[in-house]
């Protein structure tokens, strides 16, 4: 085991990881072999079905037990207290899959974890803000190079969840996502959910084909310290720009109208009023439309939302007997409990106040965590 070890520590020094590092991260080596970890844990006392339940290992229809992760680099990762809660582990160079993950388990959601927490926080306190990244080794690589504030999102998308832990800290994120397609998505989707849990959100678009570790690699600290200082973009105005080029051939007062509602609907989810009028007077200036008349129209997307809640309305004997604002949150609701995606997006966008009812607003909340948690909320759950 110690010739595979070392072969592990030749990966990691090529990868620019050394010692150090290793040890602040507590990264390890799982030895090939099906049971090593097992056997070694069954040694100090832990049955085969813990063993399971801590999601290190498997166990086949015949009782036999394996170690989830053999022949990999082990990446801890740990919850907001520290506590390791999971495992990443990397193939040794090339092979599939790249990362193993530990399963999602009574201990660790993915939803709620950031890789990194526990190093980058007092850094991001100093700084004013957290690096999101993508991935483990973006994290890792960030402070060998003297990064310290930076996160990771384990292959995820950002959840409501992990935007209030970073709150806690600073008022601010950065996004700092790969620089293909996924990335792009992924600023788009995480970026408006950032900034209705009440940060402050800036968009940094990488190099083509280069990641923040690759970057980093490539052209050193410093030129990474410039390159944000210089790149980092306000998101209202990085999805204001976005919205106008995509719809530069369009032209005319369409695609005035068009821009600003796609910007107005990414922003759907704020809900201090304050930053709602700042936000609001940047849109109208920018599309050049009346401040009065977006407000009115972002008023009407909240609650009662677009497209849709049209698709997900569905008569019922009941709907006849509601009334106003009661039959759209029941509306809401039943569209929650059916459709996920729709789930995803109403806790995403309305907040406890947009409910008037009581135990309506309660059973938001309840879908919400659930969202929160990566799961659905069913009607067994909602009703
Ligand atoms: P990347 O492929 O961008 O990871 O996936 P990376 O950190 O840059 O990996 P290297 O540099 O090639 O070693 C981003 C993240 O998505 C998750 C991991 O958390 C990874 O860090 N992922 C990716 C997986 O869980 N499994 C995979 O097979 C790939
Ligand atoms: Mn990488």
């Amino acid at each position: 085991a110690s010739g595979e070890g070392a072969a592990a520590k030749r990966y990691l020094a090529a990868r620019g990881i050394d010692g150090e590092l290793a040890t602040s991260f507590g990264l390890g080596y799982a030895p090939g072999g099906w049971q090593a970890l097992r056997d070694a844990l069954a040694k100090e006392g832990y049955e085969d079905d813990e063993l399971v339940r801590a999601g290190v290992a498997k166990k086949n229809e015949r009782g036999r037990t394996w170690d989830l992760l053999r022949e990999r680099v082990v990446i801890p990762i740990e919850d907001v207290r520290g506590r390791v809660i999971a495992f990443g582990g990397r193939v040794l160079g090339d092979g599939e899959p790249k990362y193993m993950n530990s399963p999602e388990t009574e201990l660790f959601s993915k939803k709620t974890v950031l890789f990194g927490f526990r190093n980058a926080r007092q850094a991001a306190v100093d700084a004013g803000e957290f690096l999101v990244v993508e991935g483990y080794m973006d994290v890792l690589a960030a402070h060998r190079h003297g990064v310290e504030n930076v996160v990771g999102v384990l292959g995820t998308a950002l959840t409501r969840e992990h935007a209030l832990q970073m709150k806690r800290y600073t008022e601010r994120a950065v996004l700092l996502f790969d620089a293909d397609e996924g990335g792009l998505r992924a600023t788009l989707r995480s970026g408006p959910l950032l900034l209705a849990a009440g940060l402050d959100v800036a968009v940094v678009r990488l190099p083509p084909g280069l990641d923040p570790d690759e970057f980093l690699g490539e052209y050193g600290a410093e030129a990474f310290h410039d390159y944000l200082t210089e790149k980092r973009e306000d998101l209202v105005d990085w999805l204001i720009r976005r919205a106008r080029r995509r719809r530069e051939d369009v032209g005319g007062s369409m695609a005035a109208v068009q821009g600003a509602r796609e910007v107005l609907e990414a922003i759907a989810g704020v809900t201090d009023p304050l930053r709602i009028d700042l936000v609001v007077r940047r849109i109208a200036d920018a599309f050049g439309l009346r401040e009065d008349r977006l407000r009115a129209e972002l008023r009407g997307s909240k609650g009662l939302g677009g497209a849709d809640l049209e698709e997900s309305r569905q008569p019922t004997r009941r709907r006849a007997r509601l009334r106003g604002w009661e039959q759209d949150e029941t509306f809401v609701l039943r569209g929650v409990a059916t459709d996920p995606e729709f789930a995803g997006r109403v806790a995403r966008t309305l907040t406890e106040p947009d409910f008037r009812d009581g135990v309506r607003r309660r059973l938001f909340l309840v879908a919400r965590q659930l969202v929160d948690e990566g799961r659905s909320p069913t009607p067994s759950v909602l009703q």
